[in-house]
């Protein structure tokens, strides 16, 4: 039996800067008991340096939480684990996929599937200081790698080091003349090619990520033998349809599913108490937009949060409100 950690990683929401923040999470969580869900990626030098723990806190209802550090010096990585796992996080994951500039000056995410060396170094630092389990998510390669090449090799190194499980989105990162968001969709997915890795290093637990947008092509990649799915932007604009079902499809429970109202009703009281320490309703509200995705009234729902969030005094009342625009579900 696997632990309760790596079963939740059958299905898992990507980590994304400035989207799955705790209050997503929190949303999330209500839409899927156990879907796994990782952090915003947090860096190990504003954690080690900037005294910036405060970027760790999340609520005890979000288990089971990946943390995603960024990094690429192994002792500061190891404090910045050993942190992570003091505030109670599931599992330690490290950025080797993200793109964006700020990531590649200071040298964390994809430029780093040019060092494998290097990270081999920093998740052996990492897995000494951790008391959970640590985790790689990767592109197949960068620039003129060879993915065919370039992933195998960096897959082995990974597990000699003593990682277990990754997670790999499925087309390489241009580090010269992309944009972060053109490097989520220009550079060609190969999901074969994650595919064959899978039988290549069949005691490894590989979780694909890449435009996937719904369960059902999620649970055809688990039939093809992979072990985990990560879902990125399809599980935040539309988490009805990605989520709501998942905890049934993927993990077999037999619970009921729970409705967009009931979640947006279960949400009223964290809204609340967001409002009572001070926060805006638009943190909360942003991450909500997509919840009736599909459904008539839909539009009037995004409008009215959207609208209604940033003015003053806006509070629990508009949520209902919204809500009220929204029509009953055919049954
Ligand atoms: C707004 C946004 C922010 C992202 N931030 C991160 C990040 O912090 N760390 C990371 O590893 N990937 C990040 N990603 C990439 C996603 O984790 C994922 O690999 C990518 O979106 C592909 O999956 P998808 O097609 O299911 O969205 C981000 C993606 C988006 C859309």
């Amino acid at each position: 039996m696997a632990d309760p950690v790596t079963a939740s990683a059958r299905l898992s929401v990507a980590p994304m800067m400035d989207w799955t923040d705790r209050h997503c999470r929190y949303l999330h969580r209500l839409m899927s008991a156990r879907t796994l869900l990782y952090t915003e990626m947090v860096t190990a030098p504003a954690l080690v340096r900037g005294q910036a723990r405060h970027l760790l806190a999340f609520n005890p209802e979000e288990h089971p939480v990946a943390v995603q550090l960024g990094g690429s010096e192994p002792a500061e990585l190891a404090e910045a684990t050993a942190m992570a796992c003091e505030e109670g996080y599931d599992e330690v994951n490290l950025n080797v996929g993200c793109p964006s500039d700020r990531v590649q000056s200071g040298r964390f995410g994809a430029v780093l599937m040019t060092e494998p060396a290097l990270v081999a170094r920093c998740v052996s630092a990492m897995i000494e200081a951790a008391s959970v389990e640590v985790t790689v998510k990767c592109r197949i390669g960068v620039d003129d790698q060879d993915p065919e090449a370039v992933l195998p090799d960096f897959i082995a190194r990974m597990r000699d080091a003593g990682v277990r499980r990754m997670q790999i989105h499925a087309r390489k990162a241009w580090l010269q003349g992309l944009s972060p968001k053109e490097n989520r969709d220009i550079p060609p997915l190969d999901y074969p090619l994650v595919l064959r890795m899978k039988a290549r290093f069949p005691d490894m637990h590989l979780s694909i990520n890449g435009g996937i947008t719904s369960l059902a092509q999620a649970e055809a990649f688990l039939a093809d033998g992979l072990d985990g799915v990560m879902i990125g932007r399809a599980a935040y604009h539309g988490p009805s349809d990605v989520l709501l079902q998942a905890d049934q499809r993927i993990y077999g429970e037999t619970t009921a599913p729970r409705s967009p109202e009931e979640v947006v009703r279960l949400m009223l009281p964290y809204i609340a108490n967001h409002l009572a320490e001070g926060g805006k309703l638009g943190n909360v509200t942003r991450h909500m937009l997509g919840l009736f995705t599909g459904r008539p009234g839909a539009r009037q729902w995004r409008r009215i949060l959207s609208e209604g969030a940033h003015r003053p005094g806006a509070g629990v009342a508009l949520v209902e409100e919204a809500l009220g625009a929204v029509s009953p579900a055919a049954a």
